[in-house]
């Protein structure tokens, strides 16, 4: 049986570009769209075209630009957002208008001053007004995640029947747990009348730093499309991050469900998004750190030098890293020490190994990391004979 397919809903350059200090200017959200095609993703969330001249701009520009992907504008419930956003998109090959309001009480009461049948009525006449533009309009309940499930099916099935394609379920302020949005998700997919009709999406914030382990909740629970950034970029603690969801799907064959990502270019990506927008990745960040494939420890360096999988669960080719690394420092053992010095030109016998690694542990004491030029010189001060070294 073929794998069930998982839409990916790539909003670096709209949730992802909200970060202070990360905003781009159009050429470079052109370079970023055209990587992103090319990585597969099946929908770009371009840019929210209402909040500025250069954001419509930008969307306009990605709409014509884009070969492959959905080219998404956001919107909130209001007509102008919504004729705003669907001038920008209106050259995309696919083009989807991304429209919605804050279901949450907290919302309605404090944001919007108003209630929950007035928060409905709006809901249906943003999708009803969107939907005469394009066919494919996606709704999002804001703060669905302390939604009230009862409330939140309502909504669901209004604009559902107002001919909502996709059902946005943002746990806006990253509150939930696993468990909880999981239970969300399949509570709209047993409760809501017609919702064979629509996708239900995962749009998950890192609050609690639950955002990829919520998003896989979701899908395992009948969500199929989830809302993510290149190296989970966003607003506060940041959103779903892409390239862990997709290897988590990878990696567990057994969830059944893939995506159409090529995995190979997510190191590039990742490299990519970092340096336009000046936001560097943690160096233990999974998947895409720089020490994601790295190994110090001696016991660790000594089972990965034997075989990579005693201790890396992905091949790092698979997401474009050319191979693991082993790092020298004091904690390293002799066997790291060997593949190193072997790589840089050096067949140490076992006696050579030993008196050289007694001078490389004093040595790697001073220094956080042993490279490459430092095992010459540890080498050459060694009491051993240079001449027999191959
Ligand atoms: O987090 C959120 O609720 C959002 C919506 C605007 C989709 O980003
Ligand atoms: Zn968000």
């Amino acid at each position: 049986m073929g794998k069930d397919r998982v839409h990916i809903f790539d909003t670096t350059l709209r949730d992802g570009e909200q970060v202070p200090g990360c905003k781009l200017d159009t050429t470079q959200k052109l370079v970023i769209a055209k990587r992103l095609d090319e990585l597969g993703v099946d929908i770009i969330e371009a840019g929210f075209p209402i909040s500025s001249p250069g954001d419509f701009n930008s969307v306009s520009e990605i709409a014509k630009l884009v070969k492959n992907a959905t080219v998404c504008g956001l919107t909130r419930s209001v007509k102008k957002d919504i004729e705003v956003a669907a001038d920008a998109i209106r050259h995309a090959k696919r083009p989807r208008i991304h429209t919605g309001i804050g279901t949450s009480d907290s919302h309605i009461n404090f944001k919007f001053k108003s209630n929950r049948d007035d928060i409905l009525e709006r809901a249906v006449a943003a999708v009803s007004y969107a939907k005469s533009f394009v066919e494919d309009v996606e709704f999002y309940a804001e703060d669905a995640g302390r939604t009230d499930n009862e409330y939140l099916a309502r909504v669901c099935e209004a604009v559902i029947k107002a001919g909502a394609t996709v059902l946005n379920i943002p746990d806006t302020t990253g509150y939930c747990l696993p468990e909880e949005y999981g239970a969300k998700m399949k509570y709209l997919k047993e409760n809501v009348k017609g919702i064979e009709k629509a996708i239900l999406s995962c749009h998950c914030h890192n609050d609690l730093g639950l955002a990829t382990a919520n998003s896989i909740a979701g899908v395992i629970n009948g969500a199929r499309q989830i809302e993510c950034t290149i190296n989970g970029i966003g607003e506060r603690a940041g959103n779903t991050s892409l390239e862990e969801v997709v290897m988590i799907m990878r990696q567990h064959p057994d969830l059944n469900l893939d995506t159409n990502i090529n995995s190979k270019l997510l190191n590039d990506t990742s490299q990519m998004v970092s340096e336009k927008m000046g936001m560097p990745v943690q160096p233990n960040k999974a998947i895409v750190g720089s020490n994601a494939f790295a190994h110090s420890s001696g016991i660790h360096q000594d089972g990965v030098i034997k075989n990579r999988e005693t201790y890396e669960i992905i091949d790092p080719a698979d997401v474009g890293v050319s191979e693991s690394s082993i790092v020298l420092t004091a904690r390293s053992g002799r066997a790291a020490l060997a593949y190193r010095a072997k790589n840089v030109g050096y067949e140490l016998t076992k006696l050579q190994l030993d008196k050289v690694y007694e001078n490389f542990l004093r040595f790697a004491d001073q220094k956080k990391e042993v490279v490459d030029s430092d095992i010459h010189k540890i080498i050459e001060t060694s009491d051993v004979n240079l001449a027999s070294l191959a």
